[in-house]
């Protein structure tokens, strides 16, 4: 039997999301995104996940900082711990600050820290309930992953990201259940010593294909009983709810041009544990 647990959640709105820069291979400044489209497809996510139960809060978004709508980049907050993000490219480095900002202005979390090494927060980390998984390759450093081990005091699991359609570890791999270590991912995106932690790791695991893992299946938020994912990834359906996941398919097809889905927009809140 799976169980959906509350979950809060950090969301910015596409008020200035637009494509126009190219720091990962889908983003293609001549290939316009229809703003309204846009602002529609991220206020039925942020509608489905209260009609969920879940708490989602709104981060105010910046002018000219077209990304910002990708809220997972910005921090990562594990057991009300928060560490800031620092951007690898610096049309993105602005957008750190407003979110260390927000959790400052902010009461309930046990540290407010900003990093040191370049880290884009839950674009490259995942929490597990025994690891945090941790992708390098393309954006955070691996001297992040150390920073983050020490500042959450959880063992970092370092993964390597090979293809550069798969910049970060959220769009290769999901966490399903992580009151477990139930994961899903596509093996494809990882280089061979990477996958054979994986395999290690979470034998269970799901395996997506190159099919799904294209059109952003992985990029996936779970509360332990719904999976919010593109309703695109038709191939993982069937196989989350033989494990008794409940697949919640959604549109956001607009955000895919600039390389970030479901999971991109939101920012997982994790509470101090209680005591
Ligand atoms: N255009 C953004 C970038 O390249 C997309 C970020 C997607 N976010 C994510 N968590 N994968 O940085």
């Amino acid at each position: 039997m799976r169980t959906a647990t509350p979950r809060r959640y950090l969301m910015c709105p596409p008020a200035h999301f637009r494509v126009a820069y190219s720091i990962n291979p889908w983003m293609d400044p001549d290939k316009p995104v229809d703003p309204a489209l846009a602002l529609f497809q991220w206020e039925d996510l942020r509608d489905r996940y209260r009609s969920l139960g879940h708490t989602v809060e709104i981060l105010d978004p910046v002018a000219g900082l077209p990304d910002m709508v990708f809220a997972a980049n910005g921090a990562t907050v594990v057991d009300g711990r928060v560490l800031g993000a620092r951007f690898a490219n610096p049309e993105r480095a602005d957008e750190a600050p407003a979110h260390l900002a927000w959790f400052r202005s902010h009461d309930g979390f046990v540290e407010v820290r900003e990093p040191e090494h370049v880290n884009e927060a839950e674009g490259d980390f995942a929490v597990t309930s025994s690891w945090m998984l941790a992708g390098q390759g393309f954006r955070s450093s691996p001297l992040a992953h150390d920073e983050a081990q020490e500042f959450f005091g959880r063992p970092v699991i370092s993964l390597e990201l090979t293809d550069p359609r798969y910049y970060h570890l959220d769009t290769a791999l999901a966490v399903l259940d992580d009151a477990a270590d139930e994961i899903m991912y596509y093996p494809g995106a990882f280089s061979p010593g990477s996958r054979a932690v994986l395999a290690r790791l979470f034998p269970d695991a799901l395996l997506a294909t190159a099919e799904d893992a294209v059109v952003f299946g992985l990029n996936a938020v779970s509360d332990g009983l719904n999976v919010v994912l593109p309703r695109e990834a038709a191939g993982l359906f069937d196989p989350l709810k033989d494990r008794g996941y409940v697949p919640v398919g959604v549109d956001l097809a607009e955000f895919h041009k600039a390389g970030g889905s479901v999971k991109c927009c939101t920012m997982e809140v994790r509470p101090a544990p209680p005591g």
